[in-house]
């Protein structure tokens, strides 16, 4: 093929990207599972920089799958009509089309609709009166399409009109753990498994589970795209100074990062701040940063919550070292946040506003503008969900 015949991928014609390497980067006996993934792009026309996300559509369980087959016992051969006027065969929809892991309350209406025994079309009609939206909302959370369904045998339900309760299965993001001058044709990720109990069932979060233990090796068939970073990348600048925060999986770029400074030479100083539950189970590329350390080409604070009674945390890390940082920034460091938004964010920028309220003699307002116009200049990066 011609490069003027190559299709373009994106989120609506995703590449079929072949998964060439899987490991996982916790030791067996660490709490959590993370895995190191390569995914081989050769053919997409993909181009990436530093910084940016690959976008993933995810196949669901098949267990699950089968599970609603049974429920409703159909054979996944029937024709359903998505909501985008597409046709396909039930199975197919189901496996790679449904998001089956979130009910609804349109579902539970259905099954109190067509209830006829008394008990549970009483114990349902609560759910969906005004009074019991928090405990419709806890029902729901707690609980998959399938075992929802299960919980109801005696009510029909046509795979169309599931089909029509059931929302699209959304791509999911992971930020590329490579560079694209070290690695032109693979991304490189570090997906973490979601994974929780519910209801009694051990749940996993679908894009994670698929790519941790479902998605086949050497075979190209995961659905890939694109998904660019506007201002999250290295800068131009090879001799800026780095501070990378990224615990958990939030260090995925930074490697990237690093693989890049050091094919192109770039002179400047680079810190990371990462951090996990546990040392011994939880260091991801424990080699790689500590190789780096040593030649001097990074310098590393570590903060593993759980290794002690007092959780310690990348923040813990920045404040102790609060001088050094804000002379970093002062000499023009970048300030990277990669990873949990919900709160590690949060305590990193506290923690940003105490060092440079500190240690500039200044207070709090004027590190509150300092941080802003950091922020403007795009020195102060985040890249956080
Ligand atoms: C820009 C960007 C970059 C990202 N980069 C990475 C990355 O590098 N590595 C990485 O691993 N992830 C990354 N993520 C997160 C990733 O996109 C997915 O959100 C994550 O893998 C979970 O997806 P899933 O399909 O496995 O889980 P889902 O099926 O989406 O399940 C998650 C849902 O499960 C439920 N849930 C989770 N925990 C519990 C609980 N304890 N109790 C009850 N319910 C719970 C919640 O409803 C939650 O929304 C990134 C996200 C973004 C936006
Ligand atoms: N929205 C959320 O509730 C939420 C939160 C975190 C992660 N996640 C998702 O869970 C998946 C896995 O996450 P991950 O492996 O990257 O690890 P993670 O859960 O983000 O944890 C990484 C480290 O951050 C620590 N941490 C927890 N709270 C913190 C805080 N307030 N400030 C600073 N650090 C804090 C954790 O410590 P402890 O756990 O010991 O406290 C752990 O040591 C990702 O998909 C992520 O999106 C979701």
């Amino acid at each position: 093929m011609t490069h003027e015949e190559t299709p373009e991928y994106n989120r609506n014609n995703p590449f079929m990207a072949t998964l060439v390497t899987r490991y996982p980067l916790t030791k067996p006996y660490s709490h959590k599972i993370t895995q190191h993934m390569e995914l081989d792009l050769r053919g997409s026309g993909f181009t990436y920089k530093t910084g940016d996300s690959i976008g993933i559509y995810a196949v669901n369980d098949p267990a699950l799958v089968m599970r609603l087959l049974q429920r409703l016992q159909a054979t996944g051969d029937e024709e359903v009509i998505t909501k985008k006027g597409e046709t396909l065969p039930f199975s197919e929809w189901l496996s790679s089309r449904a998001n089956i892991n979130r009910c609804s309350k349109k579902m539970v209406s259905l099954l109190h609709e067509r209830q006829s025994k008394a008990a549970p079309k009483a114990s349902l009609e609560r759910l969906l009166a005004p009074e019991g939206q928090a405990e419709l909302k806890e029902f729901l959370d707690a609980r998959e399409v399938w075992d929802l369904l299960e919980e109801y045998p005696e009510v029909a339900i046509e795979p169309q009109e599931l089909c029509d309760l059931v929302g699209p299965l959304l791509p999911r993001f992971y930020s590329i753990a490579s560079s694209a001058v070290v690695h032109p044709e693979q991304v490189h990720l570090t997906v973490a498994l979601t994974q929780y109990v519910t209801n009694g069932h051990v749940r996993c979060g679908v894009c994670s589970h698929y790519l941790c233990h479902l998605a086949p090796l050497n075979m190209p068939v995961v659905p890939v795209y694109l998904q660019p970073s506007k201002d999250f990348t290295l800068p131009a600048d090879h001799t800026a100074p780095l501070i990378m925060v990224g615990p958990g999986t939030g260090v995925a770029p930074y490697r990237g990062f690093m693989q890049e400074r050091i094919s192109v030479g770039a002179t400047g100083a680079n810190w990371l701040f990462f951090g996990d539950w546990n040392r011994a189970s939880d260091f991801f590329y424990e080699d790689y940063w500590n190789h780096l350390a040593a030649e001097g080409r990074l310098r590393l604070s570590l903060a593993f919550s759980r290794d002690q009674a007092e959780k310690v945390y990348v923040q813990h890390r920045l404040l102790e070292n609060a001088a050094e940082v804000y002379r970093w920034l002062e000499e023009g460091a970048y300030f990277y946040v990669c990873g949990d938004a919900e709160n590690m964010a949060k305590g990193v920028d506290q923690a940003l506003h105490m060092i440079v309220a500190e240690q500039s003699g200044q207070g709090a307002d004027a590190a509150k503008a300092y941080i802003k116009a950091l922020r403007e200049s795009g020195r102060y990066l985040r890249d956080v969900y």
